[in-house]
């Protein structure tokens, strides 16, 4: 029997487009057709500049999210700079929709809590404007109160707010979200994020997109060997500098 999840199965690239000019001439965004999500968490990894954000915030925009983010309802205008991806994109959906979403991006994440003081929306973040709440304590509002479950989220570098022991509390609502019948795409750094086993992870290089395991990533392998090791690296690190 076809399963509910994922609500977004695949996206595929339309016809037409010029793979010389941006955004298509960045080579994982040249391989998006036929990309297909995993029903839990799939992970975008990759270097600053890879494309994850681009592809992002194509898929929000096709989903009907704003390019600024939070959710459906909210229609903020753009803030400029879209790569126009969303148009050469078509989604394959699920036959069941997602009762719940939001796209939350860290870098407008101040407009959209500026637009929930302005109407009002304060209960869905734990009854307090945003703005009166650190970065990271307001990430963890929306996680913990706004996210309601069986919904579709797309998350662009939720860790750039969040604590190490902060980072662990948000894999536990992850997890409970998961298990209550949510779908997430996360474009995220965090070691301590991709290591979320129900998912798919996907790197964004210079080859394209493909898929890796946990261990194969840098994210691991770099953050591992580095607290292992780090007085060691740390005086090479130095004197290569010094060299
Ligand atoms: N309007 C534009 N024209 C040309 N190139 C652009 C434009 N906007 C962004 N880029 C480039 O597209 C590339 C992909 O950017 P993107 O923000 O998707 O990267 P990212 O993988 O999310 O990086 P990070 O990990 O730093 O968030 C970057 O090299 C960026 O400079
Ligand atoms: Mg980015």
């Amino acid at each position: 029997m076809l399963k509910a999840k994922p609500y977004l199965r695949s996206i595929h690239l339309k016809d037409g487009y010029d793979c010389e000019s941006y955004p298509f001439s960045i080579p994982a965004v040249a391989n998006l057709d036929n990309l297909t999500f995993h029903e839990d968490v799939t992970f975008f990894v990759g270097e600053n500049g890879s494309g994850k954000s681009t592809v992002l915030e194509a898929i929000a925009l096709v989903m009907g999210f704003s390019a600024q983010g939070g959710t459906k309802n909210l229609d903020l205008s753009d803030a400029g700079g879209l790569s126009g991806l969303h148009e050469y994109i078509k989604p394959k959906k699920s036959y069941e929709h997602p009762k719940d979403g939001y796209f939350l991006r860290a870098e407008s994440f101040y407009n959209v809590a500026t637009a929930m003081d302005y109407y009002g929306y304060l209960q869905g973040y734990g009854g307090r404007s945003l703005h009166n709440q650190s970065h990271g304590e307001s990430f963890m509002a929306t996680l913990l109160h706004k996210f309601k479950g069986k919904g579709l989220y797309l998350l662009d570098e939720p860790e750039a707010a969040l604590s190490p022991a902060r980072q662990l509390a948000a894999l536990v609502r992850i997890n409970d979200l998961v298990e209550d019948g949510s779908q997430f795409i996360i474009a995220t750094h965090s070691p301590i994020l991709l290591a979320y086993p129900r998912a798919k992870i996907l790197i964004f290089d210079s080859d394209g997109l493909y898929e890796v395991k946990y261990e194969q990533t840098e994210h691991f392998a770099i953050t591992r060997d580095f607290l292992n090791n780090y007085q060691k690296r740390l005086e090479r690190l130095f004197s290569d500098e010094l060299e």
